[in-house]
Order: C-alpha cells, then structure tokens, then sequence
C-alpha cells in the first residue's frame, strides 16, 4: 500500500495552499528539486559535467518506455509538445489531396501545426466536432477514408478530461493506411497507457504537467513507422557519430534519436530523469487508481450541490473534471478561489479541476467549501441540494 502522506511531503509546492491545477502545470517533487540544484552547481564548472548530463536522456528513453511499454530506440527527447508535433507532422510523406482528421476539443498545438503542413501540401483538414463534449466514433466513421494520411487527437482532451478510445482510432487509422498521432500530455503520468497494444503509431508529450518536470518532452515513433518519415531538419546530435566533428555528409541516427537535433535543456531532463524515477517508484497503477478516486470524491461532493452543470461527460475516467455553476460567472468564481489559494483554471469558459496523487480528500473539501461560501456571498446562491 502507498503512504499517500508520506508521498504529499515530497512536495514543496504543497503549501502554497490548494493546488488542483496540474492539467496546467504539475508540481515537482524535492529529489527533481535536488537534482535541479545540483545541475546549476555542476554547470558552474563548463563542461566538465557534460556526459554525465547527457546521459539523462539515455535514462529517460528506459523510463519512459517502461512507463508507455514501447522500445529504448522508439523514444526521442524534445523540446516540448508543440515541438514534437511539429516534427512529424513535417515529417509524414504527404501528397497533394491527402486528409489530416483533427477535432474541436484539441488543444491549438494540436491543430495550428496540421493547418499549416495542409496548406503548404494542398491537404484537406477534416474536424469532427463533438457531441456534448464527446468525440464519438460514428463521427470519426464518417471523415476517415483511404486519402486519411493521419488523424491526430489528444488521448484526454485539455479542456473537458474527455478520453479518446484510442484502441478504437488506430484500428481505424490502420484500415485506411493511416497514422495515429497522439497528443499524451494530459494523459500520460496519470494514467496507464500502453502504446503497443492500443496501438498508438507516434506519441507526444511535454513533461510539465502529469509528469512532474519542468518543461521539454518527448517523442515515441513506432519502429515500425519510422523509415516512412522523412528527416524533416538536421543537427550534430541528431546525426550517427555525434563526436565526429570532421566535415562529412549527414547521417541519421538509428531510431527516434535522430529527432533530437542539438544541445538539449540538461535543467528539464535532468528534473525530468528524477520526476520520472519518484513515478515508478510509486507506480503508475497506484497513480492512476488515486487520481480516479480523487476525481470521482469531486465529481459525488459536486453532485451534492444544486446547480450544477458538468462540460465533462458522465463516465469520463480521466483527472480532469470541469463544470460550471448556474448562474454564477466563473471568472469571479476564479477570482475569489485564487484569493484563498486555491488553484485551478478556466476552460471552455468553466472551471478545470485537475488533481493528482499529491493531492488529497481535504483539497477538495476546501474547494467545495469555498464553492459554497461565493455561492453565498453571491446574489444568486447554489445550495445543497
Ligand atoms: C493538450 C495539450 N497539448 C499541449 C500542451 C502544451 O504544449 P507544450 O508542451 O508545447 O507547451 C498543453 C498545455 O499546455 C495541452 O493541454
């Protein structure tokens, strides 16, 4: 069993009062802290440190593809989401009239890079909208067809916790010659993903959220698709014999490597290498299991108030949860919880909560607590029901 407490201590960021946030940002445990501060007093010293440094990535690539149950070669470090994103999506082979099916609940890094490869290649952009905050298959159906050269989707949608049937969209993907490309940020570190069996093609994700790092990502490709991608830019790191400094013609790294192009932020892998070891120290199955607990108790004390209004649908087994009050404007809602340290955000003009294992039940009760007092200190009240 896990000593949630004991774990809760590890976590500086903690007092700052009552953090629901980690959709957003997500905080860092002491060890990431220790390693952060022992990277900025080896810095002083040059390059003395470097290799030591580098290797951080080596141990990300086996942490990482323990935790998503990929191979060493398929992990590549990356600058962030936007980054990793940009790099397949100038990657993939396109040809004049393919199609690219994205969605209205992505998050913009998810779109932006997808409208531009289409207008530059003449690609059609096909967008299934959602139905009540879901993105349902039928829908996906009807858009995906033998020109579908990739369809890319968050695995939990940013805005709302929705959680794309992933199993589902590579199946379909694989049908019509397809990739699924797989935004994982919101997902990965707080939920058990399996890439090999969902059968996930590329997966991307920044390490600052569910992750416990401060920035930077990463980047799974299949092995089984990477000699379909072209190399989209070049660097010293990126190539096969890195310490070759002598002029010569460029080649390729073996594996996913070979997306990482120069000196990567030794600060972010080096937080990343230590969030990621404190991760499976404690197990992702354990994670997962309190993060749903912790989303489930908010979902039932909500439940208990009047009015109101869920944007995450019933059934969503995801740590985001985002709802509404009638009535009430959520911007002075925000307002009035910020000023009592309590931490959470506005999405689709209403209020994400998104806890993780450092949370706790008492978070919670001090957010509905607070819920209830605006409610009462507002003209219009919302009470219990
Ligand atoms: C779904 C999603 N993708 C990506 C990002 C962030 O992208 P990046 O790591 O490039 O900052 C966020 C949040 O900031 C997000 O919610």
């Amino acid at each position: 069993m896990v000593n949630w407490p004991t774990i809760r201590a590890h976590f500086p960021g903690i007092s700052c009062g009552t953090y629901l946030n980690t959709a957003s940002i997500g905080l860092i445990p002491d060890v990431s802290i220790s390693a952060l501060e022992n990277f900025i007093r080896q810095r002083c010293f040059g390059n003395i440190f470097w290799l030591e440094w580098y290797s951080a990535l080596d141990d990300i690539r086996t942490h990482v593809s323990r935790l998503i149950n990929a191979n060493y070669e398929e992990i590549a470090f990356v600058q962030n989401t936007s980054m990793g994103l940009n790099l397949i999506a100038n990657s993939i082979n396109w040809q004049s009239g393919d199609n690219i099916v994205i969605n209205d609940l992505e998050f913009p890094t998810n779109v932006f890079p997808w409208q531009v490869v289409a207008k530059r290649y003449n690609l059609e952009l096909r967008c299934v909208r959602n139905v009540n905050g879901m993105l349902r298959k039928e829908d996906f159906e009807k858009v995906v067809d033998e020109r579908t050269k990739t369809i890319a989707v968050s695995w939990v949608e940013f805005g709302n916790g929705f959680v794309n049937d992933l199993r589902f969209l590579s199946k379909l993907a694989h049908e019509n010659g397809a990739l699924l490309v797989v935004d994982g940020i919101q997902g990965v570190g707080a939920l058990k993903i399996d890439v090999k069996a969902m059968g996930v093609d590329i997966l991307v994700c920044g390490f600052q959220k569910w992750l416990l790092g401060i920035g930077s990502g990463f980047l799974y490709i299949d092995e089984n698709v990477l000699g379909d991608l072209k190399v989209p830019f070049a660097g010293w790191l990126s190539d096969k014999d890195p310490y070759a400094f002598d002029f010569r013609e460029y080649e390729p790294a073996s594996g996913a490597k070979r997306f990482e192009l120069g000196s990567p932020s030794f600060a972010d892998a080096l937080v990343a290498r230590e969030s990621l070891r404190f991760i499976a120290g404690i197990g992702i199955e354990n994670i997962e299991k309190r993060d749903l607990e912790l989303i489930s108790y908010l979902r039932k004390r909500l439940a208990e108030l009047d009015r109101v209004i869920f944007m995450t649908p019933e059934g969503t087994l995801s740590p985001i949860l985002t709802f509404k009050l009638e009535g009430i404007d959520t911007k002075s809602l925000l307002e009035y919880l910020l000023e009592r340290n309590i931490y959470v955000s506005v999405r689709l003009g209403a209020l994400r909560v998104s806890p993780h294992f450092y949370n706790n039940a008492g978070d919670i009760d001090r957010l509905l607590n607070a819920l209830i007092d605006f409610s009462k200190s507002s003209r219009q009240k919302i009470c219990r029901k």
